[in-house]
């Protein structure tokens, strides 16, 4: 009775040594249990160009099937006012997302990633902004880029009312595949080489047939030297008889 629960805490264990939860894409038993995870997500735009993140809004990924929300409440008339200010002295507009989801507010060991335009691009754009996590497979984040729609400043006035509400689009990055071995091209090779043997007949050959210029002057060597043999006895004598008859 106690087998299976035993093979399920197995099972579960991994994931659990994670600790940021399961892998990204990761579906079945094993992911069970990481549900959606949330990261703070900052902002900075001061006049003086000094940085000082303040929250912006929260981002709830859901691991298990890859979706990411944000919910972010709207400029204050202060922080309105400040961004233009940023915007005039052609200052920048900061994001950032922690790189390990869930992680405690302001108890961040593993630091954050970050991303800036010009503030005066955030402010024609009307606060229309695309955010994108690029995220590793252990559910980690990686790299945030952030972009302006439309890009750029062009020195178009801007209503108040068009500042104070944030028009976001955030989207995932999963990690590409990476490159698999070549087998298709070492096949090729392969397939190659072959045929090389088939066109040159040479490399099939036996080893008799390669070496019998070699070997059949010896066997005849062999054959001449050693058939006489036999008679040979007579034919030294009577060679011997000649010379002595000089
Ligand atoms: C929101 O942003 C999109 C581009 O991402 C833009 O086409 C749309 O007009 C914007 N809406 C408002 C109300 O600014």
């Amino acid at each position: 009775m106690a087998a299976p629960w035993l093979l399920l805490l197995l099972l579960a264990a991994p994931g659990a040594v994670q600790g940021s939860g399961c892998r990204a894409g990761a579906r079945g038993a094993a992911a069970e249990g990481c549900g959606p995870t949330g990261l703070l997500l900052e902002h900075s735009f001061e006049t003086d160009d000094n940085v000082h993140f303040r929250k912006r809004g929260s981002l709830t990924w859901n691991v298990q099937d890859g979706t990411i929300t944000l919910t972010q409440r709207q400029l204050t008339e202060d922080e309105r006012g400040r961004l233009r200010d940023v915007a005039a002295l052609n200052g920048l507009y900061r994001v950032r997302v922690p790189r390990k989801p869930g992680a405690v507010e302001g108890l961040v060991a593993a630091g954050h990633v970050s991303s800036f335009v010009p503030a005066c691009s955030l402010v024609e754009s009307h606060l229309s902004d695309r955010l994108t996590l690029h995220v590793d497979v252990a559910g980690n984040v990686v790299g945030l880029s952030v972009v302006t729609e439309p890009g750029g400043c062009r020195g178009h006035e801007v209503e108040d009312v068009d500042l104070e509400l944030f028009n976001t689009t955030v989207q995932l990055q999963p990690p590409l595949t990476a490159p698999g071995p070549e087998t298709a091209a070492f096949i090729e090779r392969l397939e190659m080489e072959q045929a090389q043997k088939a066109k040159n007949p040479q490399e099939q050959k036996s080893f008799f047939a390669k070496y019998w210029m070699y070997i059949v002057p010896i066997v005849l060597f062999l054959m001449m030297s050693g058939a006489p043999d036999a008679g040979g006895q007579g034919g030294g004598g009577g060679g011997g008889g000649g010379g002595s008859g000089r």
